[in-house]
């Protein structure tokens, strides 16, 4: 039997920044493989250069070195028209600062992902009305994302990373803004989707308690990942 390509893939990537003058390689030797479905957990200190990965996966920056493939097919960046298809087709990211387009209303920014896409139809229109429910904020559906709390933005976030039924979702820190009970919460929704649509995540967290949910877990320390 053929085997399967892994979702995704990198192999030796590496990513340096300018820093006070000092050119230093956050991520000096990535190699690390997706496959469908699977959970994997992202833990390191604060500068370590998690959100640096997960947004070089999302082909929002470029590795210097090293390949990204999707499917076993190499990610080339040229234009950025392709990562950009990805990201929205496939990706559901959930940013550590959130990202929303704060003076718009909640519900836009839910619809943004489908509004990138170009066309959607009434079931998608549903599934996003059922997202927002789930995340406990349809009496906000026309409050100006802007205005929203912390943990709001954030629950707002996860929502819109899901509209479109991604295959791998990119989730940095989802959690950080909520109290015990809601990331609970949060975390039922991803589980009970996952059982209905399965997708594959990679989970960057803080809490050695969510180490559980996902079946490998990986500590980046000084550019390079540990299997824990
Ligand atoms: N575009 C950029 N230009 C210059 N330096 C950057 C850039 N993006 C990130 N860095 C630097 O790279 C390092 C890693 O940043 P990154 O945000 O990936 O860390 P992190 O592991 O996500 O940290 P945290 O847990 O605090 O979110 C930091 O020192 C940061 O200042
Ligand atoms: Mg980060």
């Amino acid at each position: 039997m053929k085997k399967q390509n892994p979702l995704l893939a990198l192999s030796h990537v590496a990513k340096s920044f300018r820093i006070s003058g000092k050119r230093v390689e956050i991520l000096q030797d990535i190699s690390l493989e997706v496959h469908p479905g699977q959970w994997i957990g992202l833990m390191g200190n604060s500068g370590s250069g998690k959100t640096t990965l997960l947004s070089l996966i999302a082909g929002l920056i470029r590795p210097e070195k090293g390949r990204v493939f999707w499917h076993g097919k190499r990610l080339h960046y040229f234009f950025d028209i392709y990562p950009a298809f990805l990201r929205n087709r496939y990706i559901g990211f959930i940013f550590q600062d959130f990202r929303l387009i704060e003076n718009e209303s909640v519900w836009e920014n839910l619809l943004l992902p489908l509004r990138i896409k170009g066309w959607y139809h009434r079931k998608d229109l549903k599934r996003a009305e059922w997202l927002l429910e789930r995340v406990g904020l349809e009496s906000h559906r026309r409050h100006k994302a802007g205005l929203l709390s912390g943990g709001q933005k954030q629950r707002l976030a996860l929502a819109r990373a899901l509209v479109l039924q991604p295959s791998l979702i990119l989730a940095d820190e989802p959690f950080a803004n909520l109290d015990e009970n809601t990331s609970e919460e949060m975390m039922e929704l991803l589980l009970s989707l996952r059982k209905e649509e399965p997708f594959a995540m990679i989970l960057v967290h803080h809490r050695k308690k969510l180490t559980k949910y996902c079946e490998k877990t990986y500590h980046l320390k000084e550019g390079r990942l540990h299997e824990a």
